[in-house]
């Protein structure tokens, strides 16, 4: 009987160079898409997951993720006061339960396997999820559901699977598939970022995954891999060897990388478009965008 996955991690202690000059001081995780920061949408995700425990694992200068998920309670009384229920509601969305949240600070930006390692203590002996917030993914079922559903019939641990062009497969992990089932495969061995055209698949690993507790203990041993960083992938492979199997999936959904400025202007302009009360307004204004770009050219 395969264990039910109530806990999540999510690394946020990167530095976030890539948006600088804006993550000089605010998290790249408060950086919002539409009205909502990147977190929240990691967050109602894995609610709807199932997940009851959140662990952030943080480091210095991240301190607004921290008061995000605090209660506002006049800000609340004021909303309630006005009669405005739609903000009111949107505000409670953002509220954890207290203990329902967990903060372990990762003092040197060592890496994703490294950040994953840092919230060990408070992962005994379960499988857990781990969401990468930069990573943000549309669906009509949430990605991470899909995966803790495709979790209960093969246990072991799962990576969130994307195809990528040859072109851009040394961007990221990258699966050697043993058998491919549909919406899943078996995953035979895992580069990180392979060098250009020694890709084993044009299958990538996308920020989504269902860990068994063995990847925690395997890490506190992996050394530096690819780019001097301790690699999530590393120890993840080592489950194909030592432990229950790695699965791919394939996630229905689209992903944005809103770790990258192009991503993240994407994910603003499909986010956008997606929102009823801003489709007519927004949409009318790329038109004329498009149609005077179409002119000048
Ligand atoms: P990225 O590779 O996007 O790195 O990390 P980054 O530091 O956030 O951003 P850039 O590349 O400098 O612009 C992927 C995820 O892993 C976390 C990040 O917070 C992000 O969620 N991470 C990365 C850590 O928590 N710790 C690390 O040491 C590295």
């Amino acid at each position: 009987m395969v264990k039910l996955v109530k806990k999540a991690v999510f690394p946020v202690a990167g530095l976030g160079t890539r948006f600088l000059p804006a993550t000089k001081s605010v998290p790249k995780e408060i950086m919002t898409l539409v009205d909502r920061p990147l977190i929240q949408y990691a967050i109602d995700e894995a609610r709807a997951a199932g997940i009851e425990e959140f662990i952030f694992v943080t480091s210095r200068g991240k301190s607004a993720l921290e008061d995000y998920f605090d209660h506002a309670p006049e800000l609340e009384a004021t909303l309630e006061r006005k009669g405005k229920q739609d903000l009111l509601d949107a505000l409670r969305g953002s509220n954890m339960d207290s203990g329902a949240i967990a903060y372990v600070r990762q003092h040197q930006a060592l890496g994703l396997g490294h950040a994953v390692y840092c919230a060990s203590r408070l992962i005994p002996d379960e499988p857990f999820a781990v969401i990468l917030p930069d990573d943000v993914i549309a669906g009509e079922i949430p990605c991470l559901k899909q995966m803790v559903d495709a979790y209960a019939e093969t246990g072991g641990s799962m990576v969130a699977a994307m195809e990528v062009p040859a072109d851009k497969a040394s961007a990221y992990g990258i699966l050697d598939v043993g058998s491919d089932m549909g919406a899943m495969v078996s995953v035979k061995g895992m580069v990180e970022k392979p060098a250009a055209g020694t890709a084993p698949s044009n299958l990538a690993v996308i920020g989504r995954y269902i860990l068994s507790p063995n990847v925690l203990r395997t890490l506190g041993e992996t050394q530096a891999g690819a780019g001097g960083e301790i690699q999530l992938t590393d120890a993840i492979a080592k489950e194909i060897t030592d432990g229950d199997g790695v699965y791919g999936y394939r996630f229905r959904g689209q992903r944005f990388d809103c770790g990258s400025k192009a991503g993240f202007l994407q994910a603003t302009v499909s986010f956008g478009l997606a929102r009823p009360d801003l489709r007519g307004e927004f949409s009318e204004f790329l038109d004329d965008l498009a149609a005077a770009r179409h002119a000048a050219e």
